[in-house]
C-alpha cells in the first residue's frame, strides 16, 4: 500500500489503526491522518515524531470549506500517484446502542452528520482528485 487517508486518528479506532499499520512489515509510504485539533492529539503527534510517513492534517469534517485545503495538502505529497486507500473512520460512536439510552437531540445530530455526507464527502473528493 502506497498511501492511505484515515480520518479521526487522535483517538479510538482511528489511532489504533494507525498503530497497526505502523507495525506491518511494510507500512504505507504515506499515512495521512486527520484530527480536529493537533494540540489535543498528543499520542498521534508523538507517533509522527518517530515515523516520518505520518502526515497529520487538521480538519473538522463538518466544515466543507476546509476540503479544498485537505485535497491540496495530500496532492502536495502524493503528486501524480494519487491516494490508494480511504478509511472513513471519523464519526460518532454512541456510548450505548440500547434504544432506551438514545436521546432525541443526540440521535438527530448523529443522523445529520453520518448520513448527510458530512464525514464522507470531503475524503471522497480526495479520492477523485
Ligand atoms: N467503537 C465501536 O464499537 C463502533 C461500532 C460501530 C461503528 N463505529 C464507528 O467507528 C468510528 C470510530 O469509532 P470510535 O469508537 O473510535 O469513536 P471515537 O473514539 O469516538 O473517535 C471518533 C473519532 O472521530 C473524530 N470525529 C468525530 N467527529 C468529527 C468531525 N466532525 N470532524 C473530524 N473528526 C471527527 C473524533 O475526533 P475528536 O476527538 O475531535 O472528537 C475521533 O477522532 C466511528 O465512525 C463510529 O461510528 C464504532
Amino acid at each position: 500500500m502506497n498511501s492511505i487517508l484515515i480520518t479521526g486518528c487522535n483517538r479510538g479506532l482511528g489511532l489504533g489503526l494507525v498503530k497497526a499499520l505502523l507495525n506491518l512489515p511494510q507500512p504505507p509510504q504515506h499515512l495521512f491522518t486527520t484530527c480536529r485539533n493537533r494540540e489535543q492529539a498528543k499520542e498521534l503527534e508523538d507517533l509522527a515524531k518517530k515515523h516520518s510517513n505520518i502526515h497529520i492534517l487538521e480538519i473538522d469534517l463538518r466544515n466543507f470549506d476546509a476540503y479544498d485545503k485537505l485535497v491540496a495538502d495530500i496532492e502536495g505529497v502524493t503528486k501524480d500517484q494519487g491516494l490508494n486507500v480511504l478509511f472513513n473512520n471519523a464519526g460518532i460512536a454512541p456510548k450505548s446502542a440500547r434504544i432506551t439510552a438514545v436521546r432525541s437531540q443526540g440521535a438527530a445530530r448523529h443522523l445529520a452528520d453520518q448520513h448527510s455526507g458530512a464525514y464522507h464527502a470531503g475524503p471522497r473528493r480526495v479520492c477523485r482528485s
